[in-house]
């Protein structure tokens, strides 16, 4: 089965499930799930219910997809999302991308926890990603196109939206929040990085590291939709600054950091 079919039968029983059409899609990472708390949630469906979906695995990570309102806005918002070192192809970890698109969605908002490699940057702070480098060893598109999908070669000149970049800053500036922009590098994980990997990523230009955010940015610029992703610097990447970094310490990081993501999300929609 192509994955045109399995998105339509995807949507066709979500349809079923509710009643709102949201435009706006939510993918939410690791540590950073409370804004789900902020939903007026229509309908939450776990993700073994949704057929073709895959199952989400990694601590910290509850894995439903829940539709509901927020800012005043319908939204579809995954709780959880897939990741290539549990083990999942790209086309796994893109498939809620797919379903996302079908569904109507247009606008994407993620977030993740990342290590910061730029020296200006301090832990619990907040990033707006304006670009990404793709050092995953895979890229989610290679393999047959389906042009009802998007193009074959994907124009990549703003990943990230400049309007809804400009929409979060003034929104940042508005509350006195101190936020950074940058560069995100995706990488597969699962182990941290080294010193000397930390020192190389700053070279070629990235400002934070993570383990996510890229296939799915990749997946909805191809289908056309706009995206706007936050990372929380959780732990440094930066030479005299680097310490012993856990999965435990990055959730406890990014749950401290993650009530002003919130607000700016939540008013970044209400914005839309
Ligand atoms: N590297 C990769 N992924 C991460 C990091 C990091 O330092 N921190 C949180 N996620």
């Amino acid at each position: 089965m192509n994955i045109s079919t399995q998105t339509q039968e995807t949507v066709a029983f979500l349809k079923s499930k509710t009643k709102l059409n949201p435009e706006t899609g939510i993918i939410l990472g690791t540590g950073l799930g409370g804004l789900v708390n902020e939903i007026e949630v229509e309908t939450a469906i776990p993700y073994s219910d949704i057929p073709h979906f895959p199952v989400s695995t990694v601590q910290g990570h509850s894995g439903k997809l829940l539709i509901g309102m927020l800012g005043g806005k319908a939204v579809a918002a995954m709780q959880g999302r897939f990741h290539f070192y549990e083990g999942y192809d790209m086309k796994q970890v893109t498939y809620p991308v797919r379903v996302m698109k079908a569904f109507g969605i247009s606008t994407l908002l993620l977030s993740n926890a990342a290590g910061g490699m730029n020296p200006d940057f301090r832990i619990g702070e907040i990033m707006f990603i304006n670009d990404h480098i793709n050092l995953f060893p895979t890229n989610p598109l290679i393999g047959k196109n389906d042009e009802n999908l998007g193009p074959r070669f994907p124009d990549m000149s703003e990943p990230y939206d400049k309007s809804l970049l400009k929409n979060a800053l003034e929104i940042a500036k508005k509350h006195s929040i101190r936020v950074k922009q940058g560069v995100y590098a995706g990488l597969s994980g699962p182990c941290y990085e080294t010193p000397a990997e930390y020192r190389y990523l700053r070279i070629i230009g990235a400002d934070a590291v993570g383990m996510s955010t890229v296939p799915e940015v990749i997946v909805a610029r191809h289908s056309g939709m706009k995206c706007f992703a936050v990372s929380i610097i959780t732990d440094l990447g930066i030479d005299g600054k680097i310490v012993e970094v856990s999965h435990e310490e990055v959730q406890k990081v990014a749950a401290e950091s993650e009530p002003l993501m919130t607000l700016i999300i939540r008013e970044l929609l209400g914005s839309l």
